[in-house]
């Protein structure tokens, strides 16, 4: 895993001022932000713990606990949730066996519920990594639920 880091570090020249892209990058390459990685990036760019864990912790894209390869965030936003929000997501948890701000065992699948992301007029908007799903309906969600290999029992239209 160090070596991943330093050379993640290599790549911005070992400059602390890109520590924000460095963990992004971190988090990309382990979908989370492991405790051995942040030391050994404290240990190679010579910042602070005290650093590292409070820009870990107050930027919500950053998770200090694994994440699936595949991270749907559901919109339950006022828009969003009038327009079928709640549906969505009981279909999601059905299907995924899992409840927002969970994991799956197998680290396939992670599902979170977010606040308005400004597209209210797309609504319902599921987001499968960092693709947007606007309008989305029970089977629109079906769809992209086998798209990532989930098995989908229940179909039924919105
Ligand atoms: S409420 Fe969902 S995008 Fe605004």
């Amino acid at each position: 895993m160090e070596e991943k880091v330093k050379a993640i570090i290599g790549k911005y020249g070992s400059d602390k001022s890109f520590i924000i892209p460095i963990l992004q990058d971190i988090q990309r390459e382990f979908n989370y932000l492991p405790r051995e990685a942040l030391d050994a990036l404290c240990a190679n760019l010579g910042v602070s713990q005290s650093l590292v864990y409070h820009l870990a912790t107050f930027y919500r894209a950053f998770s200090l606990t694994p994440k699936g390869k595949y991270r749907l965030s559901l919109c339950v936003g006022t828009a969003c949730h009038v327009r079928g929000a709640p549906q969505i997501s009981d279909h999601v948890e059905r299907t995924l066996g899992i409840k927002p701000g969970e994991t799956s065992k197998d680290l396939e699948f992670s599902f979170e519920t977010v606040n308005c992301l400004g597209a209210c007029a797309l609504g319902p908007i599921l987001v499968l990594n960092d693709e947007y799903h606007g309008q989305m309906t029970i089977a629109k969600t079906s769809k992209v639920l086998r798209s990532i290999g989930a098995k989908v029992e229940i179909d039924e239209e919105a």
